[in-house]
């Protein structure tokens, strides 16, 4: 699966991150298969993650294909309630790509309908919109994509934005519960590029680094991005 050998590394030293620091959240781009039903042996570190830190708040993408299909594999059917049930602090979110705005909204509706339409005990209850192009143009676009997910799960919906660079507009921390405004090389990562305020506050940022070491040296710059 596309974006898996990137990926296992990052889960890999996210969960030596977690332990020695504490962090406030874990997000997951889990772009891989989960393998057969019952075993989810291509989950096996998120899974352990999961069991490691269950008081952590663990935000996992899924995406059967670049995108939902309408019945997804069995193996998503029976892993997702499992990672489930390790934590009350798992959210399961379906990846929907808006092509920085070029998509067609209707396209990236029905594929939000779609996962809402999977059976309950698998379905995401928020969504991962990768793609995101934050700018003023866009914030009716993106607020209708948010009100979609606020309609479609009722109480405890989440939205995730993905432009992953620092966003300007502070109608697009309203309207969703998280934006990814760095996702680069780990090595690449400054800290110092974030772009944190009262209307841009930290605990709605995340940051995806990929192709990271292994073991996660936990560089110093680092540590109080934690702290939030
Ligand atoms: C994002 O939207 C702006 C208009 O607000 C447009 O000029 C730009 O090309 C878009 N970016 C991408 C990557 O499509």
């Amino acid at each position: 699966m596309f974006y898996s050998k990137l990926l296992l590394p990052a889960i890999l030293l996210q969960s030596l991150y977690f332990t020695n620091v504490g962090s406030t959240g874990a997000i997951f781009p889990l772009y891989i298969f989960p393998g057969d039903p019952g075993i989810c042996a291509g989950w096996s570190a998120v899974l352990d993650s999961i069991s490691a830190n269950p008081t952590l708040p663990f935000y996992l993408i899924v995406n059967p294909n670049s995108g939902p299909v309408d019945t997804p594999d069995p193996g998503y059917q029976s892993c997702i309630p499992q990672v489930r049930s390790l934590s009350d602090n798992v959210k399961v979110v379906g990846y929907v790509a808006t092509g920085y705005g070029s998509k067609a909204s209707s396209d990236v509706l029905n594929e939000v309908t779609t996962y809402m339409n999977w059976d309950v005990s698998y379905r995401p209850t928020g969504i991962f919109f990768d793609e995101t192009n934050a700018t003023a143009d866009h914030v009716q676009l993106y607020t209708s994509y948010a009100a979609q997910v606020r309609q479609d799960v009722p109480g405890d919906s989440f939205v995730i934005l993905n432009p992953g660079i620092p966003v300007s507009v502070d109608d697009y921390f309203t309207i969703s519960d998280m934006i990814v405004t760095t996702e680069t090389f780990f090595d690449d990562f400054d800290p110092a590029s974030l772009e944190i305020s009262g209307t841009k506050p930290a605990s709605k940022q995340a940051v995806i680094l990929h192709t990271g070491p292994q073991p996660f040296p936990l560089p110093s710059s680092m540590r109080w991005l934690a702290s939030d």
